[in-house]
This record gives structure tokens, sequence and C-alpha cells, in this order.
């Protein structure tokens, strides 16, 4: 037996403002995008912006549905949209933010493993990594490059294929 330790990079700042400004401006986009939020079941609402090679963000947030598993989050909205109105762009980055109508988000919102999933999918499909830039209402802003260090071990499409038996 062998131990394997996985390095992560996980970026945190303590302000927007020291954030690169198309940063900052992307995670207000996302903020924004809370507004379209539908989430009368959980009252969390998330918004998402992804940013496409083009410069074109693309918005999303959370859809529910009374059921439940029905619903969607909004990094896959975003995701999901931009890539049905643009199949062959790629998504550079993506902001995630979150206000709830019961208390105010103190800590990065992170993609949940669904998310996480596309967002490998994504990155295969592109061949590049994609930024992710995470915040709540108040407190530090997080950034990693890569879903590598979101989802370590993350199942891919070669695990799908077969390999000869011996
Ligand atoms: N949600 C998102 O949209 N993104 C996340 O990263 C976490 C969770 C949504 C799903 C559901 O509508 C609500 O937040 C509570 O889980």
């Amino acid at each position: 037996m062998k131990i394997r330790n996985i390095n992560i990079q996980i970026e945190e700042y303590d302000h927007t403002d020291s954030l690169k400004k198309a940063e900052a401006q992307l995670l207000g986009l996302a903020q924004e995008a809370i507004k379209g939020s539908y989430a009368p079941y959980s009252e969390f609402h998330v918004g998402a912006a992804v940013l496409l090679e083009n410069g074109e963000i693309v918005k999303g947030s959370n859809q529910e549905n009374a059921a439940y598993p029905s619903g969607l989050c909004a990094e896959r909205v975003a995701i999901f949209h931009a890539k049905s109105k643009y199949p062959s762009l790629k998504v550079k980055s993506i902001a995630i933010t979150a206000a709830s109508e019961n208390f105010i988000t103190r800590s990065p919102i992170t993609p949940c493993g669904a998310c996480r999933q596309v967002i490998a999918e994504t990155e295969n499909r592109q061949n590049e990594k994609i930024r992710i830039i995470m915040k709540g209402q108040e407190g530090i802003v997080q950034a990693v490059n890569g879903i590598e260090n979101l989802l370590p071990l993350v199942f891919k499409e070669e695990q799908l294929k077969k390999s000869k038996r011996k």
C-alpha cells in the first residue's frame, strides 16, 4: 500500500479589488444573474457568468422545481446555454456567487459535484482548462485554474473505452 497525495491549488483574494478587472466584472455579472434565479424551495439564489473565447458572456441562474431533482444549478444552466448557442467556442472562465433570502453568504460559492463533472467534460471537449472564480456576498474570493483543483480523480471519457482483457 502507498499513499498518494494530490496537490491542488486555490487562489484566495481578500477583495474583488485585488482581482483583474475583467474577473471582477465577471463576478459582477454572476451577481446580476441572481435576478433570474427561480428558487422558491431553497430560497438560495445562485448566479453564474461564463466567459467565452469570443469575449461574449452568458449568464445563468438556478431554476428549481416542485419535483426537486428536475431543477438545475446556475452553473449548468449557464454552461449548457453557452455551449448550445456556441458549440465550438471555448469556455475561458466561469464566475459563481449566491444570495440567500435568509442569511448573508460569507464564503465562496463552490460548484456542486454534478456541476464539477460538467465543467470537467467541457474542459475535455475543448482541451483547455477553465478558470473558476467563486464568491459569496461577503468575504474572500477563491479561484482555481482547472477543474482538477476541485475534482481530483475525475471520471473521464477515456474510462468508457474498452481495454483488452489479457
Ligand atoms: N445550487 C446552484 O445553483 N449552484 C451551486 O453551486 C450550489 C447549489 C442551487 C441548487 C438549488 O437550486 C439551490 O442552489 C440549493 O441547493
